[in-house]
């Protein structure tokens, strides 16, 4: 989260349920050493308290506009300079609508209007509400003034339907800020990534599958659109929330993720595998559950197509960047297989050690590329993306492919 570093932001919480998740945006922007400042509004304050956020921001919450107690009475005009930007989360639909109007009837919408810093919004709310043709041109106008819309996301809501209106999650509402804060070094570059495991289907009940949970990848597809490029996600099955702005489409085995890549990849101009694409497959799906009847069972195998290597191996083909996930002399075999796929790039991660590589929240990689190559070091797997999409698009640019 170095972007995020020493950068003020100012909160702003107005009167939704999501309210309370507010809360742990102020954690994780703290723990990113971001100054928060937190400003409620009256119906937030029917939510959440202001000492809440006052704990955790380590400032005072100020409600109202009219504070007598401050010592220049212009708190809304402070806030508004100390800003380097000011996200509303929850934004509700008045709320919205208030901004939309210019109007100045409380601290935060005063500051808004007094400030010069970015504004962003996650609004959170019902999905009727969310639908409703006010809001729908409330929205418009907001983003044709250049206001960030962070969301927001479908799902089941508090009131018990289903639909858009959900706030974004406080990890979520963090990479937007991120995104705010970096320069678009990717705008008009269209960029692909394959992420999570491919499953190798036994029979309609079984399968073959690995442990890739599809966090890098989905990483590494943030990043990449935060930096300001087009981005198609080629997923096999994982439970990661799709990142925003990114077209997603998802897939089951190796060979559907072979097919989907190579009808796709003659559009993109940085191909980044990060996908745990098996080497196998069975020869033969069984279209029946196979029984218990036997002592022993043979599986056939078969190779699968390498994605990688057919990207790299295109006329013209894009700038590819492979992954490699090694339990043991991970460099060794990370520059042996940057080599033999013909990749621009490969990024090594140590798999097998608890908390890293696969399944855990943080990794580490070894980069390498031709005559060259970097370590970042362990950090969280959102930091380590944008690390890497960094270092791609040096790389990138370096070689004008
Ligand atoms: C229990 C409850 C939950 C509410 N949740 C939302 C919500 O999620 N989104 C929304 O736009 N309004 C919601 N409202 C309505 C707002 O609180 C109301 O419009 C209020 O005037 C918003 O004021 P503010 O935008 O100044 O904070 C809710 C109201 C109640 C009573």
């Amino acid at each position: 989260m170095e972007r995020l570093k020493g950068k003020h932001i100012l909160l702003g919480v107005t009167g939704g349920i999501a309210a309370y998740k507010s809360a742990e945006l102020v954690r994780q922007l703290r723990q990113a050493d971001t100054e928060v400042r937190v400003v409620l509004t009256r119906a937030a304050a029917q939510f959440v308290t202001p000492l809440t956020f006052q704990a955790l921001s380590g400032y005072p919450v100020p409600t109202d506009l009219f504070d007598p107690g401050a010592e220049s009475a212009m708190g809304h005009i402070e806030l508004a300079r100390w800003a380097d930007a000011i996200l509303i989360a929850p934004a509700t639909a008045h709320t919205i609508a208030r901004l939309t109007h210019g109007l100045a009837d409380d601290l935060l919408a005063t500051i808004c209007l007094a400030s010069s810093a970015p504004l962003a919004l996650a609004p959170a709310m019902n999905q009727q509400m969310w639908f409703n043709q006010a809001t729908r041109a409330n929205i418009h106008q907001l983003k044709e003034r250049g206001v960030h819309l962070f969301g927001p996301a479908e799902g089941d809501q508090a009131c018990g339907e289903n639909g858009p209106g959900r706030m974004l999650e406080p990890e979520q509402l963090l990479q937007q800020l991120v995104a705010l804060f970096t320069p678009p070094f990717l705008a008009g570059v269209q960029v692909m990534v394959t992420a999570g495991p491919t499953l190798e289907d036994i029979d309609p009940v079984r399968y073959l599958g690995n442990r890739s949970s599809g966090k890098m990848g989905y990483a590494v597809a943030a990043a990449a659109q935060q930096a300001g490029a087009e981005v198609v996600l080629i997923s096999g099955v994982s439970s990661q929330p799709r990142p925003e702005r990114v077209k997603c489409i998802n897939v089951r085995s190796a060979v559907e993720m072979h097919e989907t890549v190579m009808q796709r990849v003659h559009q993109c101009d940085i191909f980044i595998a990060a996908a745990a694409v098996a080497d196998y497959r069975p020869q033969q799906q069984s279209k029946q559950k196979i029984k218990k009847d036997y002592s022993h069972l043979k599986l056939e195998l078969v190779r699968n197509p390498d994605i990688l290597a057919d990207v790299c191996a295109l006329a013209d083909g894009p700038f590819c960047v492979g992954f490699a996930a090694e339990t043991e002399r991970v460099v060794e075999h990370a520059q042996a297989k940057r080599v033999a796929k013909g990749a621009d790039m490969i990024a090594a991660n140590r798999v097998g050690l608890p908390g890293s590589g696969f399944e855990g929240d943080e990794n580490a990689l070894e980069i390498f590329w031709p005559g060259g190559g970097t370590t970042l070091p362990l950090n969280s797997k959102p930091e380590i993306a944008r690390q890497l999409v960094e270092l791609i698009g040096q790389h990138y640019k370096q070689t004008g492919k």
